[in-house]
Order: C-alpha cells, then sequence, then structure tokens
C-alpha cells in the first residue's frame, strides 16, 4: 500500500515514524515533510492549502492511502475533494470537520445532542456579544472564544468583566483573528483539571485510543502565554478505567451518532479536550485530529499495527471494540526557539540529535528544522520534541530530560517541569 501523510511537524514526523514501522506500508511519502522525515519517507514540497496541488500530488504518485496530520486542510475539505476523486483518506469531511472549526457550531451541536459542556451564548454580531458579557449571565472569570482557526490563540480566559470586554472587540470590532472572529462563543468557566481524550472514529463507531495531558504555557509552572504545546505525558493518571467508559458513554458515543444522524458521518481522529468538574467530566473543545505534541506520547501507547486500524476507520470498517495499549508512560518535551511563542528565531544551528537519539527509549522529532549548507538549523518556535518512554513517570521523564539536554541550539527554550502535575496524582 502506497501511503500519503500530509503535514510538516513532530506529529506528523511521529505518524511517520509509526507507520514505518507497520510492515504493511509499501511506500511512504510525506508532503511537505521536514528533515527528519526526510530520514524515514520520501518528502515532496506541497502547499497543503492548495487542494488541486494536494490531489494531483496523490494521483501522480498513486496514493492508495492518506492521512492527515494539521486541521486546516480537513476544514478546506481535503477529505471531500478525495472522496470526490475516488481515493481513500483518514479524516473528516469539511462539514465534520466543522466540530473544530466552528465553536459555535460545536457548541449548538452538544446542545442539541445533550452532550456535556460549559452553558454557553454564541453571538454573530458586536453588540449581542457586548450584551452577554454586560449581563452577566455566566459570572466571572468567563471564556470568550472566537469561533473559527485561530492557531490555538482564539480563548481568553477573562478575570474580569473589563477583559472580557476587551477580548469581544479584539475578536469582532479590531479583528484580530480575521474571520475567525466575526462571530464568538461567550460561555461560562470550569473548574478542574484538564485532559485531553483520543479516539479513533469510523463514521458510526468509536474506540477510545488513549489520554494526555498538555503543558500549553511557554514557561514552568504554567505560567506566560499560550503555545501550540509545549509538553505532555500520556496516558493521564486522571482517567481510569471507569472515567473513560463515562466518557465513551456520555460524550464521544452521542457525537458519533448525532453527526451520522445530522448527515455528517465523523471518521478521523476525534480529540476530546476535557475539563474534569466536580460535576463530571464536560468538553472544553473538539478537535479533528491529533494534537501536537500529544501524538508524539499517544501512538507510542498503541500496542497494535497502525495502518490496519486507520485504513479500518476510513472505510466505515472498525470492528474492535478497544485498541490494545502497552503498559508504557510518555513524556515529551518540546525545545522551542528564542522569542517563541510571539516571534521565533531561524538559522542557529543544531548540535547534539546523534548523542539525544543514541539514548534507549528516546526519540526526537523534528518540527522547525531545516537543512542549511549541510548543517541542520533551525527553522520556526518549536523546533523539536524530544520523546522519553519507560514502565513508570520518572523513567520517561527523565529519558526525555536526559535526551533534550545533549540537544543544543542558540536561544534553546524548554519548560523543566513536564509530567511533574503526573506525580500529584499518581505517586
Ligand atoms: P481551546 O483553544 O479551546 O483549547 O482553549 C484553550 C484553553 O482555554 C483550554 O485549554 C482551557 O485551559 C481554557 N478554556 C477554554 N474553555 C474554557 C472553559 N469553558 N472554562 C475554563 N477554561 C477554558
Ligand atoms: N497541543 C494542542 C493541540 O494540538 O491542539
Amino acid at each position: 500500500m502506497r501511503v500519503l501523510v500530509l503535514g510538516s511537524g513532530a506529529r506528523e514526523h511521529a505518524l511517520v515514524a509509526r507507520l514505518t514501522a507497520d510492515r504493511d506500508v509499501g511506500d511512504l511519502v510525506a508532503a511537505p515533510g521536514n528533515p527528519g522525515i526526510a530520514r524515514l519517507a520520501r518528502t515532496v514540497p506541497l502547499n497543503l492549502d492548495d487542494l488541486d496541488a494536494v490531489n494531483a500530488l496523490a494521483d501522480r504518485e498513486q496514493i492508495d492511502f492518506t492521512v492527515v496530520g494539521p486541521e486546516m486542510p480537513l476544514s478546506r475539505g481535503v477529505a471531500d475533494r478525495f472522496q470526490q476523486e475516488g481515493r481513500l483518506l483518514f479524516g473528516p469531511t469539511a462539514a465534520a470537520a466543522r466540530l473544530e472549526s466552528s465553536k459555535a457550531f460545536a457548541k449548538a451541536f452538544m446542545a442539541r445532542h445533550f452532550v456535556p459542556t460549559a452553558r454557553f451564548r454564541a453571538c454573530e454580531s458586536l453588540d449581542d456579544a457586548l450584551a452577554v458579557v454586560r449581563g452577566g449571565e455566566f459570572g466571572v472569570p468567563v471564556v470568550i472564544k472566537a469561533d473559527g482557526l485561530a492557531a490555538g490563540k482564539g480563548v481568553v480566559v477573562a478575570p474580569d468583566r473589563a477583559a472580557a470586554e476587551r477580548a469581544v472587540f479584539d475578536a469582532m470590532r479590531d479583528r484580530k483573528f480575521g474571520a475567525a472572529g466575526d462571530a464568538v462563543v461567550v460561555e461560562e468557566c470550569l473548574e478542574g483539571l484538564e485532559v485531553s481524550f483520543f479516539c479513533l472514529c469510523d463514521g458510526t463507531r468509536a474506540v477510545a485510543i488513549a489520554t494526555a495531558q498538555d503543558h500549553k504555557r511557554i514557561f514552568d509552572d504554567d505560567r506566560g502565554p499560550n503555545t501550540g504545546g509545549m509538553g505532555a505525558f500520556a496516558p493521564s493518571p486522571l482517567v481510569d478505567a471507569a472515567l473513560e467508559a463515562r466518557v465513551m458513554r456520555e460524550i464521544v458515543d452521542p457525537v458519533v451518532a448525532g453527526m451520522a444522524a445530522e448527515g455528517h458521518p465523523f471518521r478521523g481522529f476525534l480529540y476530546v479536550g476535557l475539563m474534569l468538574t466536580s460535576d463530571g467530566p464536560k468538553v472544553i473543545e473538539f478537535n479533528v485530529r491529533l494534537g501536537d505534541p500529544e501524538a508524539q506520547v499517544v501512538l507510542p501507547l498503541i500496542d497494535q499495527p497502525l495502518l490496519p486500524l486507520l485504513v479500518a476507520a476510513a472505510t466505515g470498517r472498525l470492528s474492535q471494540r478497544s485498541i490494545s495499549r502497552g503498559p508504557e508512560r510518555v513524556a515529551a518535551v518540546v525545545l522551542a526557539s528564542r522569542g517563541y511563542p510571539e516571534s521565533a528565531e531561524s538559522g542557529r544551528e543544531i548540535v547534539g540529535l546523534d548523542a539525544a537519539e543514541a539514548i534507549p527509549q528516546v526519540s526526537v522529532y523534528h518540527a522547525g528544522t531545516a537543512i542549511k549548507g549541510g548543517r541542520l538549523v533551525t527553522a520556526g518556535g518549536r523546533v523539536l520534541t524530544v520523546v522519553g518512554r519507560g514502565l513508570d513517570y520518572p523513567e520517561a521523564i527523565a529519558r526525555a530530560y536526559v535526551a533534550a539536554l545533549k540537544i543544543s541550539f542558540d536561544g534553546m527554550q524548554f519548560r523543566h517541569d513536564i509530567g511533574r502535575k503526573a506525580f500529584a496524582y499518581a505517586g
């Protein structure tokens, strides 16, 4: 089988590494890929926004099966386009991807199907949104969310009414997120611990893959601005078998059934951002793909070949009730460039990668890297993800950090507390 992986981050590097380990992959092409991926698969330059180009590449390369990493091509309809062309692709249609690409859609959908989530109002005009904020219906803090895709920056947890009004003006009057902020969702602030819950869906059925916890802020102890994610660990000790079954029953199964009933069956990875409140698990957000860096810690937990699972899900033939999971604990530390997340330096030489990768149970995945004059250099905010595996959290975390410390580049920054919160509950 000739397989195409779309994307260029560490998540896609982890996917490619995992698929390469599966014997069923005849030939693997990644587009556009990155220098790390290029060591495992043939990489082809590609603008993922250009669906004609994506389709032409699949045609030229005689691709049998396509796996999509990021949300943008899904929300633009790459799955619809491939379906029209009779090509097999794992990922939701644009209509199904609205679970991520429109927060107003996701919230209204949850309300229609009684899926537990924060109470909310969807507002399509500045006046509406200001009226909701000023009305104080949800108290403070209150959460303001740009409706559309805003690269993880469209959510403000406003501590008081003035901050909430500012967030509404930023999105709707000053169009800080462009069209993504033309509508906003104002919602109640939930209290609890956050967990990411990953499932595989085939349109009518879903199976849980695993859970993880992200570290979104740039600095230790969850301080500083939000990023795409500075590290993660998996599985989350907060979710036992009973809670997993409850999330499937109260959230995932109704979502899959609801999407199918509305004529937009959901096929793909479903990533449910959960808040574990005193009132039970509630949905913070959906993503229609794997997370980054969550994929790097979740994929190693899948203890069976990945490709047949993805093909089964893409063809509506997921027959398993569960996925077999290994006993390992996995931790990932993201190495970022100076200035991230506001800006990012590029072109700094990266050294020590070989030494890091030589450590047993360690993998290093590329994101913002490039080859310049035969040397590996930085080329973006998040540069590398260093993953450690072990039989307990301390072992996995220690491996990730020992490896991370072998690597250096000018301006390298990373969090020093990845996985620390796992001990708070796991002992
Ligand atoms: P999102 O981009 O939807 O993942 O939101 C970013 C972050 O905002 C989440 O990871 C939460 O920490 C926080 N957040 C979003 N919605 C809520 C909510 N209703 N209550 C509390 N925190 C929230
Ligand atoms: N790490 C968060 C995300 O991928 O959305």
